[in-house]
């Protein structure tokens, strides 16, 4: 008896919050079990160690096929990000597939794929209906909107929210969500949302 409850707490402190930890598994797992992806590559649909799209436009090491889509923008009367853009940066590749224009097996230089992402996932092009992204968080919007925590406030993730969760001092898809689920999250969240510990990062609420 004594031995099991010794090996159970054991695998309980590898297994950590029980959930799988990295991209094997998690909803952008695409090897093998997905039909627009026959070679079974994980990363590939993403990224490619050579012959990348232009890096001075896009980054890390882009392999995908980039939406053209002009989306339709987030507003509201209390809003007070002042310098909201059309999507740029991670937030324009993560769009590339979930705005539902651009196929998934558009990568390494094919146009012409036919299965396009559905369900959930499916974004649209507007995003009316989404938290706002690529705009700029820092000092100055803290000011306008002190609901919000301060860019140098912990984010419960080893450093700063600036340093953790965003890019060059801009909110992303990214700054929710790790693409490649180092976490293990539910929704490939950086954070676990329990009692909106991810929201309360950012919003003092
Ligand atoms: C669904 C698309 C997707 C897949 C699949 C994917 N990545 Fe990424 N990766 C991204 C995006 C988008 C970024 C930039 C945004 C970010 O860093 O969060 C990125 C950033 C990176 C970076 C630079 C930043 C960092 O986190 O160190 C590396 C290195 C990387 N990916 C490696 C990989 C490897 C290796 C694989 C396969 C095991 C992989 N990625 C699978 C989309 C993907
Ligand atoms: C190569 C295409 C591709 C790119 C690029 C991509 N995704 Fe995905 N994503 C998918 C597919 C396919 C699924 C699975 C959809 C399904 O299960 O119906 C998915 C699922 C998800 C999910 C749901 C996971 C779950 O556990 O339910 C989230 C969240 C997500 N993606 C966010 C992102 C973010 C954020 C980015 C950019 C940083 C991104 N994706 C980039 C193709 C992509
Ligand atoms: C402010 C945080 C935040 C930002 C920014 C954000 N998301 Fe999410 N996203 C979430 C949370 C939290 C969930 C979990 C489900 C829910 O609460 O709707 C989620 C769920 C998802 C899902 C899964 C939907 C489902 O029901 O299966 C996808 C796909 C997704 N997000 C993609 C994106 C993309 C693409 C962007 C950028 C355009 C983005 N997210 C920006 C917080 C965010
Ligand atoms: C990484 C930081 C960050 C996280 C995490 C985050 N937000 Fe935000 N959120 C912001 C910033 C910055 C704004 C822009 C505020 C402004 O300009 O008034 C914003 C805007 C909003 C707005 C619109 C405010 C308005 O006046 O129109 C709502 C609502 C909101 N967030 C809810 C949420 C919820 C719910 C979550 C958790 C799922 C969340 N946020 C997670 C940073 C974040």
């Amino acid at each position: 008896m004594k031995r099991v409850l010794i090996v159970a707490a054991a695998v309980l402190l590898i297994s950590g919050t029980g959930f799988a930890q990295g991209i094997t598994g998690s909803g952008h797992d695409f090897s093998g079990i997905v039909a627009w992806n026959p070679g079974g590559e994980i990363c590939q649909p993403c990224h490619t160690p050579h012959n990348a799209m232009d890096p001075s436009t896009y980054e890390p090491l882009w392999n995908h096929q980039v939406t053209a889509a002009t989306f339709t923008l987030y507003g509201s009367s209390t809003l007070d990000a002042t310098d909201l853009t059309q999507p740029a940066g991670a937030s324009l590749l993560c769009l590339s597939c979930h705005d539902g224009t651009i196929a998934l097996e558009n990568f390494g230089g094919v146009t012409t794929g036919t299965n396009f992402i559905t369900g959930n996932a499916l974004l649209g092009t507007s995003l009316a209906e989404d938290h706002p992204v690529s705009f700029t968080y820092n000092a100055a919007l803290v000011t306008l909107d002190p609901g919000l925590n301060a860019t140098t406030a912990a984010s419960g993730l080893g450093g700063t929210i600036a340093e953790d969760m965003l890019f060059a001092d801009k909110m992303e898809c990214a700054s929710c969500h790790d693409v490649h689920d180092a976490a293990g999250e539910d929704f490939l969240l950086l954070k676990a949302n329990t009692a909106s510990a991810l929201c309360l990062t950012c919003h003092n609420k």
